[in-house]
C-alpha cells in the first residue's frame, strides 16, 4: 500500500481511465469508481500491469447518482486519508423533449449524472479529505464556457459556481478545489454513435492546434493540479482544449 490515495470517478473508460494511470504512474493509490464493474476491471489490470504495483488500483462499483451507493466509495476507502478527488464521471444524456415531461426528464437526468454525481461523492469524501494537501478535482467541459449542449451545458457550468464556494470553504485547511474544463477529446465513451467524420472535422478546425484531445491531455492538466505543486492555485478554472476557446 502506498501513502497517498486518488479517487477518480468513471476511471474504467476514456479521460478517467488516462488520469487514473497517470496518478498511479505518480505513485498514487488509485480507487477507480463507475457503474460497470467489467471496464473499471479491465482499466485496473492494464495499470497495476503498466506500473508493476499489484496494489496500485482498486475498483469500486457505484451509481454516483445514488446515496446509497455513493456511501458503499466511502466504505472501500477504509478509513484513509483520500489525497485526491477526481469528479470525472458525467456525460450528456439524450431524451424526448418534446413535451414538458420529457424535458424535465432530460434535464433531470443531465443535472443528475454531471453535478450530483460530484456532488454525492465529495461530500460522502469530504471528512476523509486530507488536510491539509487534499485535492478536489471537477471535470467540466468546454460546453459550460460557449454553450452547445444544452442542459449538459449547463449542469457542467454549475460545477464551476460550486467550486468557488467549495474552494472557499475547503481554502483555510490547505485543501485546493479546482476545474479542467476539456474541450474534443476523442477515444473515449463520450459521443458513443453520435460522431460522424464531419462532426470531428468541425471539432479539430475549431482548435489551434490543428488536432483533437487525447484523455492524457486531460491527465496531464490533472495531475498538475493534484500534486504538490499546485498548493497556491484554488478556484480556478482551467480550459484544455487546443484553443477552441480562450482565456475563460
Ligand atoms: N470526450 C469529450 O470530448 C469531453 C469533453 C468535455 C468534457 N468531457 C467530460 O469528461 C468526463 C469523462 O468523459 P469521457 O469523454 O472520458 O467519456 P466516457 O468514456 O463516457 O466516461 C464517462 C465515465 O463516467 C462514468 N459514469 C457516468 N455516469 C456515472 C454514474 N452515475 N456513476 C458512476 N459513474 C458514472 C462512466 O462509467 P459507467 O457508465 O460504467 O458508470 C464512464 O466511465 C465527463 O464528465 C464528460 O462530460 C468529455
Amino acid at each position: 500500500m502506498g501513502e497517498r490515495l486518488a479517487v477518480v470517478s468513471g476511471g474504467g473508460t476514456g479521460i478517467g481511465a488516462a488520469v487514473a494511470r497517470g496518478l498511479a504512474a505518480d505513485g498514487f493509490d488509485v480507487l477507480v469508481v463507475g457503474r460497470r464493474v467489467e471496464p473499471l476491471r479491465a482499466t485496473a489490470e492494464r495499470i497495476r500491469a503498466e506500473v508493476g504495483r499489484e496494489d496500485a488500483v482498486g475498483v469500486v462499483t457505484a451509481d454516483l447518482t445514488d446515496p446509497e451507493q455513493t456511501a458503499g466509495v466511502v466504505a472501500a476507502v477504509g478509513g484513509r486519508p483520500v489525497d485526491v478527488v477526481v469528479n470525472n464521471a458525467g456525460g450528456y444524456l439524450g431524451g424526448d423533449t418534446t413535451d414538458l415531461t420529457g424535458m424535465a426528464a432530460h434535464w433531470r437526468a443531465n443535472l443528475d449524472a454531471n453535478v450530483l454525481t460530484a456532488v454525492l461523492l465529495t461530500e460522502a469524501l469530504r471528512p476523509a479529505l486530507r488536510r491539509p494537501g487534499g485535492r478536489v478535482l471537477l471535470i467540466s467541459s468546454i460546453a459550460a464556457q460557449r454553450g452547445g449542449g444544452g442542459a449538459y451545458s449547463a449542469a457542467k457550468a454549475a460545477l464551476h459556481g460550486w467550486a468557488y464556494d467549495l474552494a472557499g470553504q475547503l481554502g483555510p485547511e490547505q485543501i485546493t478545489v479546482n476545474v479542467v474544463s476539456p474541450g474534443y477529446v476523442a477515444d473515449t465513451e463520450f459521443f458513443g454513435d453520435r460522431m460522424t467524420p464531419e462532426g470531428h472535422a468541425k471539432r479539430v478546425a475549431a482548435t489551434l492546434v490543428g488536432r483533437a484531445g487525447e484523455p492524457d491531455d486531460i491527465a496531464a492538466a490533472v495531475r498538475y493540479l493534484a500534486g504538490p505543486s499546485a498548493g497556491y492555485v484554488t478556484g480556478q478554472v482551467l480550459g484544455v482544449n487546443g484553443g477552441s476557446v480562450l482565456g475563460r
